[in-house]
């Protein structure tokens, strides 16, 4: 049987927020970081550091056991990747830094892709098209949408740029626990599915691939990749449904969402 879905209280909401906002800024600092020469572990340290000191817990360490506070995700790794000292950023890297603190029990899950020095046109490219991704699935959540309207809406868009959706990693109910029902895939079907009900908290996070579609994992058990060794780009942020819409959860400062 299906887990059943979760619908938060207005107390519960608040509390979503509050780890949201924690989460967006973390991401926002940890980006102001992204620079040639650094490694992916410092971003990670940094991250642990900045989370603790805010009384926070950072949700991947130790989540099915992957060994790190943060996932840097670098060119054609699609996610999960995890921060070493052996990695280190050159100019023209993309990567996503994908960040889950628990404030008080409740977890905020956001990431981006952020250019490291002079990025090529076609990588840019690569990054708007997923970023706009993420923007057209938001859109369509409303009470009495249903869950294939964003990944219908996603993979229409991003097939017609030439590139492949993931399959193999969905987005996902999210409060007090870091993965819950329902998964929300980036690619599917309009009308079916779920119906969206207020109340609802879920994220959106597409990752959408220069090649193919299809990925694998390392031997370290967590490491995505795309089969083809072309790049992979990924946006996420947390939501709740609304009487009308949808709240971004995770929003950075100054960040809009049309
Ligand atoms: N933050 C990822 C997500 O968006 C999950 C990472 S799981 C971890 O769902 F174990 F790799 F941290
Ligand atoms: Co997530
Ligand atoms: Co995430």
């Amino acid at each position: 049987m299906r887990e059943p879905i979760i619908i938060l209280s207005e107390q519960e909401i608040e509390k979503m927020r509050q780890a949201g906002r924690l989460a967006a800024e973390l991401l926002h600092h940890l980006g102001q970081m992204v620079a040639p020469g650094v490694s992916t572990l410092e971003l990670n340290d940094e991250a642990e550091k900045w989370t603790k000191a805010r009384g926070a817990v950072s949700g991947p360490l130790g989540y099915h056991g992957f060994p790190k506070s943060i996932c840097t995700s670098v060119n054609e790794v699609v996610c999960h990747g995890i921060p070493s000292a052996a990695q280190v950023l050159q100019d023209g890297d993309i990567i996503n830094i994908d960040v889950t603190p628990i404030l008080d029990g409740f977890y905020g899950d956001t990431s981006k892709t952020f250019l490291v020095g002079n990025v090529d046109a076609e990588s840019k490219r690569l990054v708007d098209v997923t970023l706009e991704c993420l923007k057209l699935g938001l859109a369509e959540v409303a009470p009495g949408k249903r869950v294939g309207d964003i990944g219908a809406a996603i993979q229409q868009y991003a097939e017609a740029q030439g590139y492949g959706v993931v399959r193999d990693f969905v987005g996902h109910g999210i409060g007090r626990v870091f993965h819950a029902e329902p998964q929300i895939p980036h690619y599917g079907r309009r009308g079916r599915g779920q119906r969206f009900q207020k109340g609802m908290c879920f994220t959106i996070e597409p990752m959408i691939n220069q090649g193919v579609w299809q990925i694998e994992v390392l031997d370290d058990g967590w490491t995505a990749l795309t089969q083809d060794k072309k790049r992979s780009a990924q946006f996420e942020h947390t939501l709740v449904v609304t009487e009308n819409g949808y709240e971004i959860m995770t929003l950075r400062e100054g960040e809009t969402f049309e």
